[in-house]
């Protein structure tokens, strides 16, 4: 797991390879195991297949975004949804204070698809930087979902992809005795 945790890189180069209908399943499989808030699992998929959507799709991407290139050729898109109203409420309680609790259950379903698609020998990136608003119309999706990220899937080339430095662990924590 560890092997899998520190080699895990976004991946922004795929072949052409076809990504199957069985992997697929199998990458749905892991986001469903995912923890979610009291359970609720609000996380939500939609894969499209469809190179002319999947084009579609692309296109309004922002120009300058790394991913738009490696997303075109894609033989599959997860487009990561929640739907909205379920995650962070419990009976007469609203615990979304700190922010969406459907925001953090989808991360963790997408970390989840994310190692899953390395251990299989694929790759994949969050493509965050969109106008989600307009893939919601592209996909006329039901106004109860959120859209909160784009995933391109498909086999990574050969080689190695740099690790983007990351902070020392000094940095990220601190400890109260
Ligand atoms: C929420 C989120 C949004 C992201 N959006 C984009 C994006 O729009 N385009 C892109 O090329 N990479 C995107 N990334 C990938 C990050 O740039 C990448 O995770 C980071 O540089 C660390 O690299 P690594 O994933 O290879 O460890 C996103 C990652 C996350 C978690």
């Amino acid at each position: 797991m560890k092997k899998i945790i520190l080699e895990r890189r976004s991946v922004r180069k795929f072949t052409d390879d076809y990504v199957t209908d069985e992997q697929l399943k199998e990458l749905l499989e892991a986001a469903r195991f995912a923890p979610s808030w009291a359970n609720t699992q609000s996380s939500y998929f939609i894969a499209i297949r469809n190179k002319e959507l999947i084009k579609e799709l692309v296109e309004k991407c922002y120009p300058k975004n790394p991913a738009t290139n490696c997303s075109l050729g894609t033989s599959l898109l997860i487009v990561a949804c929640y739907e909205k109203g379920k995650s962070g409420y419990y009976k007469d309680f609203d615990f979304n204070s700190v922010g969406t609790w459907g925001m953090f259950d989808l991360g963790l379903a997408c970390q989840n698809i994310m190692l899953r698609a390395h251990e299989m020998g694929l790759g994949t990136v969050v493509v965050g930087a969109y106008d989600f608003e307009n893939a919601k119309s592209i996909l006329n999706l039901e106004e109860k979902y959120e859209i909160a990220g784009i995933l391109p899937i498909g086999k990574r080339v050969e080689g190695e992809i740099p690790v983007p430095k990351r902070r020392d662990l000094k940095d990220m924590f601190r400890i109260l005795d």
